[in-house]
């Protein structure tokens, strides 16, 4: 008991201090993140770090460097898709909270603004990018569709895929966008812009993740397990179909004939590049491997290493 009462103040401070932080450091579209420029086409978009376009060897350095825009493209776009289905658990486990714990309901109001606001900017993204490069790119995924399919599954399923992801930004940004002077500014300060209030979402995912486990018989949880497979099973099926249509993109637009052996290499080159970018540093990022490691047992994580065999290889 008293341990509960112990872990029930901390985790009120800490959305408590979510709030805060989330009040000094909102931005707003225009005024602190477009201010009136547009993205510099000289540049690449999307770091090396997570395009891996310089292991292309074949590609001159324009042809890296637009492989890098359509990547950074789509990773905009991303963003948009998946904050469609976050925002939607956001508000459904916000009621939990209304009669609760006020800070933890001003803390999940703030998250589900926030991801509704960057939907937003992520759409601008792609009205910006559009008319810097050749006609036709295609964005495949449909927001509402994928957002049905995903909040289908049980809220501690979809939680662990919302947590996986919001740490994946914050480490993308940790490590790579912030680490690369070469990509367009506009474009890096999309991202810190997005960081910055990320970091706030990657705190309160982990306490509701947490508040929905504790209630689960070791039964739901299991299922919970089989359906995170399931989730990250879709994510891939999504990241094969985008791979493929923008490494078509970049076959037909690059500007000269790339022999079928290259275009083979661009295919699987992107594929592995969205692969490491929408799931294996998310799953090997180590505040995720602790958080679900102390919900799960050991037959459960084999499981979950086993699923992700064909993707991380
Ligand atoms: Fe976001
Ligand atoms: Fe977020």
């Amino acid at each position: 008991m008293h341990v509960q009462i112990g872990e029930a103040a901390s985790n009120t401070e800490r959305y408590a201090k979510a709030v805060a932080t989330s009040k000094r450091i909102r931005f707003d579209i225009d005024r602190d993140v477009i201010r009136g420029r547009s993205f510099d086409f000289t540049k690449k978009f999307l770091p090396d770090g997570l395009s891996k376009v310089d292991q292309l060897d074949f590609l001159t350095g324009d042809e890296k460097r637009l492989l890098s825009q359509i990547q950074g493209r789509t990773y905009a776009n991303m963003f948009g898709l998946v904050e469609r289905f976050i925002a939607a658990k956001v508000l459904e486990v916000t009621g939990e909270h209304q009669l609760g714990d006020q800070n933890a309901l001003e803390a999940l109001v703030r998250f589900a603004d926030e991801e509704i606001k960057h939907q937003e900017l992520f759409r601008r993204v792609e009205r910006m990018c559009a008319p810097g490069m050749p006609d036709g790119y295609i964005f495949v995924p449909e927001p509402n569709a994928v957002a049905s399919a995903v909040l289908s599954k049980s809220t501690w399923a979809v939680l662990a895929l919302i947590c996986h992801i919001e740490l994946f930004v914050l480490a993308h940004y940790r490590e790579s966008v912030k680490a690369d002077p070469n990509s367009s500014e506009l474009w890096n300060d999309v991202f810190l812009h997005h960081w910055r209030e990320e970091s706030q979402h990657a705190i309160i995912d982990e306490l509701e993740w947490q508040r929905v486990d504790a209630r689960l018989s070791p039964d739901e949880r299991d299922r919970g397990v089989s359906e995170l497979i399931e989730l990250v099973g879709a994510v891939d099926g999504l990241v094969q179909l985008q791979a493929r249509a923008d490494a078509d993109y970049f076959v037909r637009v690059c500007g000269r004939s790339l022999s079928p052996a290259e275009a083979e290499r661009v295919r699987a080159g992107v594929l592995s590049a969205y692969r490491w970018q929408y799931i294996v540093s998310g799953v090997q990022e180590p505040r995720f491997v602790k958080i679900l490691g102390d919900m799960i047992t050991e037959g459960q994580s084999d499981r979950i290493g086993k699923a992700l065999v064909p993707v991380m290889h």
